[in-house]
């Protein structure tokens, strides 16, 4: 018999939804309808629905989403960003593309989010006021700060009050990385409400990457906001800068999001909520089956916090002997992140050194991505806890 437990089990569910899935294949076959039309007009409307935002656009990846978001907020050379060093090198990639420069904010030991404290520090004590714009500029490079890229990593939101706050005072556009977060939810105490991932900056992106809560067959992507001149350019960018087949107006990209995949989303969109819910109480299983356990830090979920588990990440400080310990026991891990991005060879040029950022530098040698599927069982979550207290007891 098989005893292993993947790190994540997407063919249960495909099998599932098998023959929904080819029923939109065949339907694409039979109309030659690949890029554009029906199909993915029908999931931009439900999935900005879902994001309690205005408008969806669908394109090629969450890389794309961030790069054209950024783009069509009119961010560009000579700006500056602000994201986090624990994040995918997409976030600081589109940065890159778009043009602008990096700017890394440290960040929080619990909710593994940007630290709103250290980014209001930055902003007072390592810029200056542009008095005509109101925006900071950066002290070192004298290059203004134009915007802020908040990551919802693991399906976190991250504290959305005190960043849109600062924005506000600063004159700087939010883009929501929600890549990891759909359907996450955020309690604004300002507003005194819940609002979804993908609904609150100017701008939101989302990746559909296989293995993501909601989860293409392929490539896919898209940005949300509420904002329609946004919404508009986005369409142009992902189009060849087109509106009118061969009318070109700027020079955009090939982004859009394929017909096919727009229909498979749609009907795994139909589902996310109750996978979502599953993804929760599995992961307050183990919050309760870790919780006596030594050495183990479990998520932290702030009261204004819904969060979606994406993963489900413990902290350790023998991570790499927990890690192969568990694949001795057929029960596969992961990292996310294994390097934070100022460390990356990529990032030479930032010079930004060793010790910069210390707290994403500590979790990152402690983070370890235990299995979270909406199908992981209660059975196999036994087998994982129990092989960690085994590991403690190896001692
Ligand atoms: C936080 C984050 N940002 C951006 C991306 C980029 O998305 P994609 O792989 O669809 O380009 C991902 C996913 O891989 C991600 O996890």
């Amino acid at each position: 018999m098989n005893n292993s437990i993947p790190f994540l089990d997407l063919v249960t569910q495909h099998i599932e939804m098998e023959e929904e899935i080819v029923e939109t294949f065949r339907k694409s076959l039979r109309t030659a309808g690949f890029i554009g039309g029906p199909m993915v007009e029908d999931f931009e409307k439900d999935f900005a629905h879902f994001c309690n935002a205005k408008y969806c656009v669908g394109v090629g990846s969450g890389t794309d989403a961030l790069r054209f978001a950024l783009i069509a907020a009119g961010v560009g050379e000579g700006d500056t960003v602000i994201t986090v060093p624990n994040t995918f090198i997409a976030t600081t990639e589109a940065i890159s593309q778009a043009n602008t420069l990096i700017e890394f904010i440290d960040i929080n030991e619990k909710t593994y989010n940007i630290d709103t404290e250290k980014l209001k520090e930055y902003l007072e004590t390592q810029c200056y006021r542009d008095e005509k714009t109101g925006r900071p500029i950066n002290q070192s490079t004298n290059q203004p700060i134009r915007a802020i890229i908040p990551v919802h990593l693991y399906g976190q939101p991250a504290d959305m009050d005190p960043i849109s706050e600062l924005a506000e005072k600063y004159n700087l556009i939010v883009i929501e990385d929600a890549c990891q977060a759909h359907g996450a939810e955020y309690f604004s105490r300002k507003e005194n409400r819940w609002k979804k991932a993908g609904s609150i900056g100017m701008a939101s992106a989302f990746s559909f990457y296989p293995g993501k809560n909601l989860g293409a067959c392929g490539e896919a992507g898209a940005v949300t906001t509420n904002n329609e001149e946004i919404a508009k350019r986005i369409r142009m960018i992902r189009d060849h800068g087109q509106m009118k087949k061969y009318f070109h107006d700027i020079e955009g990209y090939n982004g859009r999001l394929d017909a096919i995949q727009a229909g498979i989303l749609g009907i795994k969109l139909r589902r996310l909520a109750d996978w979502n819910e599953k993804r929760r109480t599995i992961a307050y299983r183990y919050n309760e089956l870790l919780k006596q356990v030594d050495g183990i830090i479990v998520p932290y979920e702030p009261e204004w916090s819904k969060a979606v588990y994406h993963l489900y990440v413990i902290r350790t400080q023998r991570r790499n002997e927990l890690q192969s310990f568990l694949a001795e026991k057929n029960i596969s891990t992961g990292l996310h992140y294994p390097v934070p991005l100022h460390l990356q060879k990529a990032y030479e040029r930032l010079k930004d050194k060793n010790g910069g950022f210390p707290v994403s530098e500590k979790t990152a040698s402690e983070i370890l991505s235990l299995p979270m599927y909406p199908g992981l069982t209660e059975t196999q979550q036994l087998r994982i806890v129990e092989s960690i207290k085994e590991f403690n007891k190896a001692d």
